[in-house]
């Protein structure tokens, strides 16, 4: 069986890397010419972890190679992923461009036999909209839509044991091909569902919306909590003993940010509202959430006696989640410019030592380690809710800094364990407990 992979982003490598693991001859496409040469030599252009162990052992193993040319890749392949961007665009809907470009591309040197698969997120109606482009073009093939569940970070074995594979499919031959495909995961009892067209492309939406509206819910309820005196951690973990709510994505937070669920939260309110569908739930997320990132700053100017002009502000944490150097959408952006604007000096420290993140922040000092960047601090902001700052030595630190002042946005600390250690602690979703005088 001869894959070929359309697309060398997050979706598109992993799937590629995996799909070869799983012992399929795979080839991984892209226009991006340096990108492929650095994936010849087994450089990885994205940290995901474990993924550069597999990419190297397939190589080697002769079943995984890169190509910038498409045509040639997808002429005897038996089937093609296409596993391209589908970026917002400036009204929020998808942009369906690098779909199309691939489609095109490919049309005249498929293989005729060939399964097309599309992976890309893509707004519904698209799947079948692609079949009937190539039928235009007088090319008649199976297409089929199965979306991608992956979280980065966790994307490897996300992909290896998933809870679900979902497969929009129009025939019996696509239906069989594609079982083979997921076959080895057979021994994991991975329940695969077989769908129509639009059912599979409305289940990838459907189900980063609620994740996102799940976020946003706990969120909203850390915020009644920080009226009221009770604990979200507690809240949150009351409520995800229930099986039928589940205690996943309910991590109070800086509100949800990425590559997904920020874009496919706007495209689903944006072909809903084409299609003449009201999503009002979905709707009020976007906006809730896009508040969130105000109200962090607000919580951390509170917590400054309101005012961060000259103070030395020790960033922990800058990427959108932990385990990636993905600054996409980040939370941090908004927050750390709101600083600078209003005079606050600001020094990070991010595990992932992100490029992306050094190119957006130039008025910053960068540190190599989370003390370091803690030196003469008037206030530590932990943004990313990375490991490695779940155990953080508070004593060691109350030493380093200026004025004991942790502003916590992922609430990782135990309240009482920050206070014995000579902090002030301002978490999301509990009270703010400030330093006896
Ligand atoms: C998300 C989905 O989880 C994947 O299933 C999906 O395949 C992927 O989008 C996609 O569409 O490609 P991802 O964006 O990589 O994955 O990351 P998540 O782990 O879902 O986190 C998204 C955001 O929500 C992050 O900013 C994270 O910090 C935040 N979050 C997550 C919370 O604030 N609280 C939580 O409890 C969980």
């Amino acid at each position: 069986m001869k894959i070929t992979v359309i697309g060398t982003g997050y979706v598109g490598l992993v799937s590629g890397v995996c799909f070869s693991e799983f012992g399929f001859d795979v080839v991984c496409v892209d226009n991006n010419v340096a990108k492929i040469t650095a994936l010849q030599r087994g450089d990885i252009p994205l940290y995901e972890p474990g993924l550069d162990k597999l990419l190297l052992k397939n190589i080697q193993a002769e079943r995984l190679s890169f190509s910038t040319d498409a045509k040639e890749s997808v002429r005897d392949a038996d089937i093609v992923f296409i596993a391209v961007g589908t970026p917002s665009k400036s009204d929020g809907s998808a942009d369906l461009s690098c779909v199309y470009q691939a489609v095109d591309e490919l049309a005249a040197s498929v293989n005729k036999d060939a399964v097309l698969v599309i992976k890309s997120t893509v707004p519904v109606g698209t799947t079948r909209a692609v079949k009937n482009f190539l039928l235009n073009r007088g090319v008649k093939l199976d297409v089929v839509f199965n979306p991608e569940f992956l979280k980065e970070g966790a994307a490897v074995e996300d992909f290896m044991h998933p809870d679900r594979v979902i497969l929009g499919v129009e025939s019996e031959r696509a239906r069989e091909i594609l079982s083979h495909v997921y076959r080895p995961l057979y021994v994991f009892n991975i329940p695969i569902v077989f769908t129509s067209l639009e059912t599979a492309e409305l289940s990838k939406y459907a189900s980063n919306a609620f994740l996102a509206m799940k976020i946003t819910f706990i969120n909203e309820i850390a915020n009644l909590c920080e009226c009221c005196g009770a604990d979200v951690n507690e809240v949150a973990l009351a409520m995800g003993l229930d099986k039928r709510i589940g205690d996943q994505f309910l991590q109070a937070g800086p509100g949800y940010g990425g590559s997904c669920f920020p874009k496919d939260t706007s495209a689903l309110e944006d072909f809903a509202h084409k299609l003449g569908a009201a999503m009002p739930l979905v709707n009020e997320t976007i906006r809730s959430n896009g508040d969130r990132r105000q109200r962090m700053v607000e919580k951390i100017l509170q917590a400054c006696d309101h005012d961060v002009k000259g103070k030395n502000i020790s960033v922990l944490g800058v990427t959108f989640k932990a385990d990636t150097d993905d600054m996409r959408d980040s939370p941090s952006i908004d927050i750390i410019e709101e600083l600078i604007k209003r005079g606050a000096r600001i020094k990070i420290y991010d595990p992932s030592f992100s490029k992306q993140a050094e190119k957006i922040f130039s008025d910053v000092v960068w540190s190599k380690n989370a003390y370091d960047n803690c030196s003469d601090a008037d206030a530590v902001v932990i943004i990313t809710d990375w490991s490695e700052f779940r155990a953080l030595n508070l004593k060691e630190l109350r030493h380093r800094v200026r004025n004991p002042l942790l502003i916590d946005l992922r609430s990782m600390y135990p309240v009482s364990e920050v206070k014995a250690s000579g902090f002030a602690y301002c978490s999301v979703g509990r009270g703010f407990e400030k330093l006896e005088s």
